[in-house]
């Protein structure tokens, strides 16, 4: 079954024709219309959310479908204790392809074991954000043009920041990208993600085999915002994840580590584009949102627009196969991440073994 779990669980090639197709829908809304009359998307959001919900749900009304789901676990019987399998599986009868939002890394990967309809990952704790990275990517590529040679800072909560993590990896299989990573100590980025980026490897969608990145420019990591500003092309600013946090002490310690605003913008490139996911607490000033290099709005609209070409996709793709097969995983011991969906749920242990011998949570990739 064709899902999107994390980001490269597509191709370059593959983001290129989603770009492609977002681009046509853009500039010809009616052609699409109709495109899914008849079909239904279910929206399983089990943490909250505005505009992903609300984006995937517009984006089904404008290509003719509907829309069923929830966006309050505790208004539906996952209060009484239902699984995130069997909910799935009840689902399916009504739907013809499911996004879930899940507090608990890897809950759309345990989902796709399931669902013989596909799975989109809408979020999975501090783990990854697929959508949020075609979101970016169809952004990135309206205003610059390419995804080469750029310099991209991600500033903030890079610990638990999904948006991030998957960004990141999307942007480490393009040419002479450079990444800084800006952050205080405690919200560097995940073991994982450095031990990939440096590796220079993506992930084969196909195998989950290491594929070489050609030529991938480098990663600094730095607590300085001000330093980093002259290089960037793009600044991808992010929340510190108050609700990550185990502690409410640590979280009032770090929140206002990094506030963007007019005056540091100043030694910043005149082209550098400024991103942001969203919700914004306080990391951006809101006096930065006139300047002409702020695109956090422009990217929330262009979330439909990538959204809608997703679905489109995915329910057009022949599938050979109904569930996800999970075969070429190792059955292990059980994942040590309270935060992985494991912790949970009854799941089967799996492992993917990177070529280095590297071995990761199938669900969580802890
Ligand atoms: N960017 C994003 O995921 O926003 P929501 O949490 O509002 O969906």
């Amino acid at each position: 079954m064709r899902n999107l779990l994390e980001i490269t669980d597509f191709t370059t090639q593959e983001i290129d024709d989603l770009i492609a197709l977002a681009l046509d829908i853009i500039a010809k809304p009616e052609k699409y219309s109709e495109h899914c009359k008849g079909k239904k998307l279910a929206t399983l959001f089990y943490e909250p959310s505005t505009r992903t919900r609300l984006s995937f749900v517009a984006a089904m009304m404008e290509l003719g479908g509907n829309v069923l789901g929830f966006s309050d676990a505790a208004a539906s019987s996952v209060s009484k204790g239902e699984s995130v399998a069997d909910t799935v599986r009840t689902v399916e009868c009504f739907a013809d392809i499911i996004a879930m939002r899940h507090n608990k890394e890897g809950a759309p990967f345990l989902a796709a074991q399931y669902a013989n309809v596909p799975i989109i990952n809408a979020g999975d704790g501090g783990h990854c954000h697929p959508t949020q990275t075609l979101t970016d990517l169809l952004t990135i590529f309206r205003e610059k043009g390419t995804f080469d040679n750029l310099t991209i800072g991600f500033c903030g909560d890079l610990k638990f920041g999904r948006t991030v993590h998957s960004l990141a990896k999307a942007m480490g299989r393009y040419s002479g990208v450079k990444f800084v990573f800006i952050s205080p100590n405690e919200l560097k980025i995940p073991d994982y993600l450095r031990n990939e980026l440096t590796r220079h490897c993506g992930l084969d969608p196909q195998s989950h085999k290491q594929q070489e990145i050609p030529a991938f420019a480098g990663m600094t990591e730095t607590n300085s915002l001000e330093n980093a500003m002259p290089e960037l092309d793009i600044l991808y600013m992010t929340r510190v994840q108050r609700e990550r946090f185990e502690n409410e002490d640590d979280y009032n310690r770090l929140k206002d580590s990094f506030i963007l605003d007019i005056e540091k913008l100043k030694t910043a490139k005149k082209d550098m584009i400024i991103l942001h996911p969203l919700p914004r607490v306080n990391e951006i000033s809101t006096d930065v949102d006139n300047d002409p290099r702020a695109l956090y709005f422009k990217q929330v609209l262009n979330g439909k627009y990538i959204r809608m070409a997703l679905i489109d996709t995915l329910l057009r793709t022949k599938n050979k196969e109904q569930r996800t097969k999970t075969d070429e995983f190792v059955l292990c011991e059980k994942c040590k991440n309270p935060r992985c969906i494991s912790s949970i749920e009854d799941v089967k242990p799996l492992y993917k073994i990177l070529e280095n011998g590297e071995k990761r949570c199938y669900y969580c990739d802890n």
